[in-house]
């Protein structure tokens, strides 16, 4: 049989690392006749991963392990994306035999970083992978969406617009990285009460749709230093998520008073992300965060990065 080689034979485990976001710009439309409300965002992937990994089991059915910060708070049956992610490659492949997944956290849990849709992301890719299924790029877009808004960017990685409900991407060529502090904190914001709250106070009149994202987008293109990107950032549920817990309010502040160029709430919050001048000052930003206290946990990330697809 000399010129041929035999098939490779099928991998018993994949494992996937998979970055969190951040919405450098994120414009809340009103709510649409689905609940869901339309967005005019920028997504950035950052330097925090969680990995997933995926191991052929012989009986069906998905079994999920979770270890990391914040794993005895997530789920581990069907009601997780990640669990949820793998049945449907199962039922896209016709596949009867199961898998096993494991996912090591290190995104914060419930912090508007995606983390639950970053698992769920990589748990399409892992299984994909792990049962050789052909999933074209239209049909993974459907079912990431399927999963929730901001799956689809999660596979992507990078830097992208993101319209709809942040499903419909377009993909920004940034040039340049930028550096970030995130600060967790000790409560939570359930992403639905955000948006009601972001539906109160436009019926009281408080803020609008910043539905332009032509500049930031421009200055990604361009590879504008931090302190330009630093009056760029818009987050229009930065009121409300303040509004929710107003000890972020004190957090941003010390953050701004101990030299961050800018303070912006991650997504629905409650984490806020700092943007700092480059590693240098991330360090040194960190430990003066850590020192004054009222963060949970205080993580350093850059971005952008690849996604677990690219
Ligand atoms: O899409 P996903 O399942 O992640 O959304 C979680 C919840 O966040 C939705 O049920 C909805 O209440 C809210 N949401 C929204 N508008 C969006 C995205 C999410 O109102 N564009």
């Amino acid at each position: 049989m000399s010129g041929q080689t035999a098939p490779a034979a099928p991998e018993a485990a994949v494992t996937v690392d998979v970055p969190a976001k951040i919405n450098p710009h994120l414009g809340v439309g009103d709510a649409r006749a689905d609940g869901y409300h339309a967005l005019a965002t920028v997504y950035q992937a950052v330097s925090v991963y969680d990995t997933v990994t995926a191991e052929r089991r012989s009986e069906p059915g998905v079994e999920l392990t979770i270890i990391g910060e914040g794993a005895d708070t997530l789920p581990t049956g069907e009601s997780n994306l990640a669990h949820k992610a793998a049945q449907l490659v199962a039922l896209y492949g016709e596949i009867e035999t199961g898998v096993r997944l494991r996912l090591h956290k290190r995104i914060p849990v419930a912090g508007g970083l995606a983390g639950g849709s970053a698992d769920a992301a990589a748990a399409l890719v892992a299984c994909a992978r792990l049962w050789e299924i052909e999933i074209g790029d239209a049909e993974l877009h459907r079912l990431a969406a399927g999963l929730g808004s901001d799956v689809p960017f999660c596979l992507k990685g990078g830097v992208a617009v993101g319209a709809g409900r942040g499903e419909e991407l377009t993909r920004v060529d940034a040039r340049g990285s930028w550096h970030w502090v995130v600060a967790t904190t000790d409560t939570q914001i359930p992403t639905p009460e955000c948006y009601e709250e972001v539906d109160r106070l436009r019926a009281e009149g408080i803020g609008r749709f910043s539905d332009d994202v032509e500049p930031i987008v421009k200055a990604f293109e361009s590879g504008v230093g931090a302190d330009d990107l630093a009056r760029l950032l818009v987050n229009d549920m930065e009121a409300a998520a303040v509004s929710l817990r107003p000890q972020l309010a004190s957090l941003m502040h010390g953050g701004l008073e101990e030299g961050a160029l800018a303070a912006h709430v991650s997504g629905s919050g409650p984490t806020v992300l700092f943007l700092v001048e480059g590693s240098k000052h991330a360090s040194a930003l960190a430990r003066r965060l850590r020192m004054r206290g009222g963060a949970r946990s205080v993580h350093l990330a850059h971005g952008p990065v690849a996604g677990p697809l690219e």
